[in-house]
C-alpha cells in the first residue's frame, strides 16, 4: 500500500503557545488536522472561559491566515483547573460551546503547571459540576512526590489518584493524557466507558534508549518521560487494538532551541510537522494501517461528542526530510523531533 486515505484527523492534545510562537506553529497542525484540543498551560494559564475564547480567536486568525486546508481548522479549548476554579466557570465553559474540557495538572508535574492542583479534594465541587454538565476532565497523570522515581510517576498516579477519582465520580468523562505505561493502558482498558486515553506519536515510536543511550538527546525529553520498551509495546497494542478508548493526541509541545539544549532542558517534544507520518510509521510496523483512521479521525470526536471531519486526506509513501529547525517567532527556532531524518510517509 503506497497511498492511504483517511478522514481528516483530529489532535486531542496540542500545545500551540501564544503570540508569535503561536502564529508560527498553528499552521503545521492546522494544515493536517481538522480539529484539535488546545492545552491551557500558558503564562498566565487559561483559567477562565473568557480567556479561552479570546485565545481561540487568536488561533483561528492564525489558521485562517495560513490558508488552504488550515483555514477550516477548528480549535477546541481547555480550561486550566486551579484550586480556585469556581463551579460557575464550568457552566460558562459548557455554555460557550467552544470549551470541551478542563485540565488537571498536579502542581509541579510539567511545563507551566505551578498554578495546578495540590490537593485534589479542593476541586471536588468543580469535578461534581463537570460530571453534571458533561465537561471532560483531561488529566496529566503523574504524581509529583519527589520520592517517587520519575519512571514510576504515572503508574503511582494511576493507582493512587486516578482509580479513586474514577470510582468517586462514575459519571465524569476522563482522559488520561499521553499515557506512557502498561499500567496506564491496562487501567483505561478495564475502566468504564467514561475513561479514555490519548497516545502521542513519540511515545508509540520511541523508548527511553532514544533519549539516553549513546548520548543525552534533549529533544526526546518530555513528560511523562519515555519509558522502557515493554511499555512502548503496550502502547502500540492499545493504539492499534481498534478500541475507541484510545485516540490520537500528539502533545506537540514546542520550546525554543536554547530552552531544550541546556544544562536543565525543559520538557516537551515538537512533533506537529511530522505527527501523522510518524503515527503511520508506527501503525505500519504493527501491520495495522487499516486501524489508523479510527484512532486518528473517529474515536476522539466520538468521545468528545463532536462531529468527525467529512474531508479526506491522503498519506502517500514518499520520503521527505524533517527540517533541522523551524522558526518559532521572535528570532527563536524550534527543533522538531526527528530533525534532519527521513520520514517514509507524507500528507497530501
Ligand atoms: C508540555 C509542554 O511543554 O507544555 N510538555 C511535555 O513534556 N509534554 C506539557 C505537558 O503536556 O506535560
Ligand atoms: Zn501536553
Amino acid at each position: 500500500m503506497d497511498r492511504i486515505e483517511l478522514l481528516r484527523p483530529a489532535d486531542w492534545h496540542l500545545h500551540v503557545r501564544q503570540g508569535e510562537a503561536m502564529r508560527a506553529v498553528v499552521p503545521a497542525s492546522a494544515a493536517v488536522f481538522a480539529q484539535a484540543l488546545v492545552m491551557p498551560n500558558l503564562k498566565p494559564p487559561v483559567t477562565t472561559t473568557a480567556a479561552a475564547l479570546a485565545y481561540r480567536e487568536e488561533i483561528l486568525a492564525a489558521a485562517r491566515a495560513a490558508g488552504g486546508r488550515a483555514a477550516s481548522f477548528v480549535p477546541w479549548m481547555t480550561l486550566y483547573l486551579t484550586e480556585a476554579t469556581a463551579p460557575q466557570e464550568i457552566d460558562r465553559a459548557v455554555d460557550s460551546g467552544a470549551v470541551l474540557a478542563a485540565k488537571l495538572y498536579p502542581a509541579g508535574a510539567t511545563t507551566n503547571s505551578d498554578a495546578g492542583v495540590r490537593r485534589i479534594e479542593r476541586i471536588y465541587p468543580v469535578l461534581e459540576r463537570m460530571q453534571q454538565r458533561g465537561l471532560v476532565l483531561c488529566v496529566h497523570g503523574e504524581v509529583v512526590d519527589p520520592e517517587v522515581d520519575i519512571f514510576d510517576r504515572e503508574a503511582v498516579f494511576v493507582e493512587g489518584v486516578l482509580a479513586p477519582l474514577v470510582a468517586r465520580f462514575p459519571g465524569l468523562k476522563v482522559v488520561l493524557e499521553h499515557v506512557t505505561t502498561a499500567e496506564g493502558v491496562a487501567f483505561v482498558r478495564e475502566a468504564p466507558e467514561t475513561v479514555a486515553a490519548t497516545l502521542t506519536a513519540h511515545h508509540l515510536r520511541y523508548e527511553r534508549n532514544a533519549m539516553l543511550a549513546g548520548g543525552i538527546r534533549p529533544h526526546f525529553y518530555c513528560l511523562p518521560i519515555l519509558k522502557r520498551e515493554r511499555h512502548r509495546r503496550a502502547l502500540v497494542e492499545a493504539a492499534t487494538s481498534g478500541s475507541p478508548k484510545f485516540f490520537l493526541g500528539t502533545d506537540s509541545a514546542p520550546h525554543p532551541r536554547g530552552a531544550k539544549e541546556s544544562a536543565c532542558g525543559c520538557a516537551g517534544c515538537y512533533t506537529a510537522p511530522l505527527a501523522l507520518p510518524l503515527y503511520a510509521e508506527v501503525f505500519e510496523a504493527a501491520g495495522a494501517l487499516d486501524r489508523l483512521e479510527g484512532f486518528a479521525s473517529r474515536f476522539g470526536a466520538r468521545f468528545y461528542g463532536v462531529a468527525e471531519s467529512t474531508e479526506r486526506i491522503a498519506l502517500v509513501r514518499r520520503p521527505w526530510t524533517v527540517p533541522a529547525a523551524v522558526p518559532l517567532g521572535e528570532g527563536e527556532e524550534v527543533v522538531p523531533l526527528r530533525a534532519g531524518e527521513t520520514m517514509g510517509w507524507v500528507v497530501e
